[in-house]
């Protein structure tokens, strides 16, 4: 199976998710080793909801608060997202991480919280271009695992999206070697921490149809997390179906 998660971030609101996904089922031929996963902004979710029901095009959310619901203005509720039947919640993007001062620590408070609603947390990490620089991209990769999967139920899914910060959004994609290296690195800290062998992990950073197809053939990439590229109907399909 391979995964094509678009991140979606600040962008389109209701009319535009509803246009975007009026051509794109038009477009789409369904394919059952292919799972498409939408990340719309908060606002769009029921938009995005209503237009994909009864397809096997799943969404989730790209951010929620570890409580159900309460005193928390302004966060919004995973159980919201289970509501309109998505399925996935988006954790730690290197954006929440750099732009909202989200931490670790809050970050593993939210993959136990996501679990436990039987939701599917897709977690991103990566290092920074400073990072990478210093040769520490191993070292940080298996930290930030280590510390956001600790509270994480291993029995249940989950999905790991590397993303090094450097390539998001700069058209800079990381090399096809730094992507199966830190892919190799990825699954064995995964087998160590004692997670599932079939555990996804998906690649993100500035892929394109141009890229698309060499990157996906890569061993150990599942699949992509997909920004400004999936803006676009086409753009987003071409990547979908680049073998
Ligand atoms: P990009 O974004 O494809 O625009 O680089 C990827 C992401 O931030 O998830």
């Amino acid at each position: 199976m391979k995964y094509y998660a678009a991140n979606w971030k600040m962008n389109k609101g209701p009319k535009a998710t509803r246009d975007f996904f009026s051509e794109f089922k038009l477009k789409y031929k369904p394919n059952d080793q292919k799972s498409l996963i939408f990340f719309p902004s908060a606002f769009s979710l029921e938009a995005a909801a209503n237009a994909l029901d009864g397809s096997q095009i799943q969404f989730g959310a790209q951010n929620c608060y570890s409580e159900v619901k309460g005193a928390f203005t302004g966060e919004n509720s995973s159980d919201v997202v289970r509501e309109l039947g998505g399925q996935w919640v988006l954790v730690g993007h290197s954006e929440r991480r750099s732009l909202f001062s989200e931490s670790d620590k809050m970050i593993s408070k939210k993959i136990a919280h996501i679990q436990g609603l039987d939701l599917v947390p897709l977690l991103c990490i990566g290092e920074t271009l400073e990072e990478r620089q210093g040769m520490e991209t191993s070292l940080i990769l298996e930290m930030q695992m280590r510390r956001d999967l600790s509270q994480a139920d291993k029995n249940k899914k989950i999905a790991i999206a590397y993303e090094p910060v450097w390539a998001i959004g700069t058209g800079k994609v990381a090399t096809t070697t730094q992507v199966v290296e830190a892919h190799e690195h990825i699954r064995t800290v995964l087998g160590l921490l004692g997670f599932s062998k079939t555990t996804p992990i998906l690649y993100g950073g500035s892929v394109k149809p141009e890229n698309a197809s060499e990157l996906i053939s890569l061993p150990h990439v599942d699949g992509f997390l997909i920004g400004g590229a999936s803006l676009e109907v086409k753009s987003f399909l071409d990547i979908v179906n680049a073998d």
